[in-house]
């Protein structure tokens, strides 16, 4: 079993991209190359890239990508070059989210979709024989989860200046409102390099991993303690939640996809019935005591851009 000794990021300047490359330096000793694909244009200009790529392929052994959402489906083209690269022997496409295969769900989940389709490429296209993969499902990022949520505070939302939280889910009965798996984003960079450490664990499969599991309630709960002030709290009904994503949806809102995994993650989707935590060497991870107390410190917005 090769193990990854030469790696190449690409989306390395993004939200998580840019954790997970410097998790891999703070690891750097364990690797012979760490390099990064970034084009100024994006995966979309993808002649550059794949002749760019090409012309370094021979140097790495292992493709970690952190393409964002919109060009998720062009990691196809990757991967199909990687197969051909005799020297790559492992393509990590970017995942770090929602298990898109929770349950027969999953598979109509439209921000699934173009995920579902690179995971067909890698296990049914036929074309992938020689590569392995691992698909990183993290959960939500709980940092981002615990943040204020400004474009539509009702889908869950924490305001750390006003003192109101507003809940994802009902009050915390079976229908929504319960328990969501989540992954600081430091700890999907350390699951990363775990990844890499223990092929014997990763190859070929979905790996699964938390930081922690709490209700948005105890999320509150913990605020309310660090910043010793009874928050304002209101609830939105997993009624309320659907019919927000269906109008985000038919208003081709540039982020309806965010609405849906926050209605997934409040149907209790996150919750699996183990993780490869320690599989992968993941042993100790961050606490929601440390993200709420981070984000009272940096308010962090829900969404990643920070502008919504
Ligand atoms: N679990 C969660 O809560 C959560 C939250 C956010 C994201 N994620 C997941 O993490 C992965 C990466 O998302 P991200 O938010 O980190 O990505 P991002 O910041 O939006 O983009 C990452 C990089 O992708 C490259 N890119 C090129 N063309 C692009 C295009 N047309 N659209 C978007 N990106 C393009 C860019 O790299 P260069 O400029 O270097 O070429 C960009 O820096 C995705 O699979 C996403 O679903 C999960």
């Amino acid at each position: 079993m090769s193990l990854s000794k030469r790696i190449l990021v690409i989306g390395a300047t993004g939200v998580i991209g840019k954790v997970l490359l410097d998790a891999l330096l703070n690891a750097k000793d364990e690797f012979e190359t760490i390099g990064i694909f970034t084009s100024p244009a994006t995966v979309e200009s993808k002649n550059d890239m794949i002749e760019s790529f090409k012309a370094r392929g021979p140097d790495f052994d292992t493709i970690v990508s952190a393409v964002g959402r919109f060009a998720i489906d062009k990691q196809v083209d990757l991967i199909k070059l990687a197969e051909q690269s005799p020297s790559i022997v492992r393509f990590i496409p970017s995942e770090y989210g929602t298990d898109i295969a929770f349950d027969t769900s999953s598979a109509t989940e439209k921000p699934h979709q173009k995920k579902l389709k690179v995971r067909n490429y890698l296990e049914k296209s036929g074309e992938v024989n020689r590569l392995k993969y691992t698909y990183l499902v993290s959960g939500p990022f709980a940092d981002l989860y615990a943040g204020f949520f400004e474009a539509e505070p009702r889908a869950g939302h924490f305001d750390t200046i006003k003192y109101e939280a507003i809940l994802a889910g009902d009050a915390g009965d079976a229908s929504g409102g319960g328990p969501v798996g989540m992954t600081t984003v430091a700890d999907v960079g350390r699951a990363l390099v775990g990844v890499l450490r223990h092929p014997e664990a990763s190859d070929n499969k979905a790996v699964r991993v938390h930081s922690y599991v709490c209700t948005p309630k105890e999320m509150l709960a913990e605020y309310e303690r660090q910043t010793g002030k009874k928050w304002k709290v209101s609830y939105t009904s997993m009624e309320e939640l659907k019919k927000i994503e269906e109008d985000a949806w038919a208003a081709e809102h540039p982020v309806s996809a965010i609405f849906t995994l926050r209605r997934i993650w409040a149907e209790g989707k996150t919750l699996y019935e183990k993780t490869e935590n320690e599989a992968i060497g993941l042993t100790k991870t961050d606490t929601l005591e440390m993200v709420v107390q981070a984000n009272i410190q940096t308010p962090q917005s829900a969404f990643q851009s920070g502008k919504l």
